[in-house]
């Protein structure tokens, strides 16, 4: 068995819900949700988001916190320390840690676009550029190994620099400080879209659920509604068990993972406020894809009044979002380092800020040197690779792990697993569903699982 450490902890609640929604709350709020929302057809896609949210995110998630309160350890060393004769599953822990980087290896990317469309909203580079401009701008960007490495490096940078400072005082405090600006600028622009003259199609588009509108579409958006409720929550590779290492055993976890969720459903339902009315404000229809917050946004700002200003705040709103899920998960990782290699915090961020960030470069030149490499198919890149890796296997293929691990004899169990999760003060875990945790969730998880790979390789 794994000796236990004494370990570093969170300074107080608010930074451990700060913390996990941090984690939480990112690219697949910001980017993800509202072009998958718009993709689906608006608010009946939404509403179905919000069921898988709570019916399979919310249980996972207790799971993971529990996993990591019990074990006071990193995902890497948990599953060892809570069931050290179990050897199988402790294969996982390992496989959740590439997770956490192959989510990494791309992210940076991601990040680094947003972090250069802040300097160039700032800058005014986009002013009077027509939307064939606009869209150019982006080819041009995607073209230029260079300049797209060295904003994925200053991403790492600003990532590692608070893992480097510390739990505390640097990952908790910054973390706090920068979830309370995205929160605040979050609403000035959702106030901002809402005045817009003609918002109110995009409203509609996005609150008044029409299922017809799913069609034909009806299975493959419950897939997408399932998928982002794991990428969203970062669930299934321990990047949320390792807060709970960090916390006591004052509070229920179900209680505490409730307000994670419902702080990453905020920000996820006012990018939607924000993105939908503006659209529909200036004529745009809001199912661009990947592209609608790079190209299609861009093009909305040119047109609104005040529109370098509205546009600067947005992808500063943006990266906040992205780089408090960078640090979230570095600090994943170089606590996995700290743990089990025995280095220093110090050592272990330098170390990895160049491993990521060399590990970063194959998803860049994906856009340009490597674009002849599809993996997935015609048009598939690495960041598609990448992004397979990690949302349609690890994500839920680890969601089914824990989930068999917590509720199975074979696993944890659920007697501890319970007592774990029900620990402290607050909302109990619903454990009279306990039939639906042990058979019908983890049929539901293998189910995404089994389709992400039959789309790829078989139809
Ligand atoms: N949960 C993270 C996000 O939503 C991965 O971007």
């Amino acid at each position: 068995m794994h000796e236990v450490k004494a370990r570093e902890t969170l300074a107080s609640r608010l930074g451990f819900i700060l913390l996990s929604a941090g984690c939480a709350i990112g690219l697949g709020n910001v980017w993800r949700f509202p072009f998958i929302t718009g993709r689906y057809g608006g608010a009946a896609f939404v509403l179905i988001y919000i069921l898988f949210l709570i019916i399979l995110g919310l249980p996972v998630m207790v799971m993971e916190l529990a996993i990591g309160r019990a074990s006071k350890q990193n995902i890497g060393l948990a599953l060892n320390t809570l069931t050290p004769a179990k050897k199988p599953w402790h294969v996982y822990g390992k496989l959740a840690i590439i997770g956490n980087y192959t989510l990494m290896m791309f992210y940076t990317t991601i990040t680094g676009w947003l972090l250069s469309y802040f300097v160039h909203m700032i800058k005014g580079d986009f002013l009077g550029l027509d939307a064939a401009g606009v869209g150019s701008f982006f080819g041009s960007m995607l073209e230029n190994p260079l300049s797209m490495t060295v904003w994925m490096i200053v991403a790492v940078i600003l990532g590692f620099l608070p893992v480097a400072r510390g739990l505390q005082s640097g990952v908790e405090k910054i973390t706090k400080y920068m979830m309370i600006g995205l929160l605040a600028l979050m609403l000035i622009l959702a106030i901002n879209s809402l005045s817009l003259k003609g918002g109110s199609e995009g409203l509609k588009f996005y609150l008044i659920p029409d299922f017809a509108k799913l069609g034909g579409n009806f299975f493959e958006a419950v897939y997408a509604a399932m998928g982002q409720a794991f990428f969203t929550l970062s669930l299934g590779i321990g990047s949320i068990a390792i807060f709970g290492s960090y916390i006591g055993k004052e509070h229920r976890l179900t209680g505490e993972a409730v307000r994670i969720i419902g702080l990453d459903t905020f920000v996820a339902l006012c990018s939607g406020l924000i993105i939908f009315p503006a659209a529909f404000a200036f004529g745009v229809q809001p199912d661009a894809g990947p592209s609608l917050i790079f190209i299609t946004l861009p093009n909305i700002f040119n047109q609104m009044a005040g529109g370098r200003f509205w546009g600067t705040l947005f992808f500063l709103f943006m990266s906040f979002a992205a780089l408090s899920t960078l640090i979230a998960v570095f600090e994943n990782i170089i606590s996995f380092w700290i743990d089990t290699k025995g280095v220093s915090r110090k050592k272990a961020t330098l170390i990895n800020a160049i491993a990521i960030s060399l590990l970063s470069i194959p998803c860049v030149l994906g856009f340009n040197l490597l674009s002849g490499f599809q993996p997935l198919g015609p048009g598939t890149g690495v960041l598609d690779l990448e992004d397979f890796i990690v949302s349609s296997t690890l994500l839920p293929l680890g969601s089914l792990i824990f989930t068999l691990y917590c509720t199975w004899k074979y696993g944890w169990g659920w007697d501890k697993f319970i007592k774990e999760a029900d620990s402290g003060e607050g909302q109990k875990f619903p454990s009279a569903l306990r039939l639906y945790f042990q058979y019908i969730l983890p049929t539901v998880i293998f189910g995404i699982f089994i389709k992400g790979y039959w789309d790829i390789f078989v139809k």
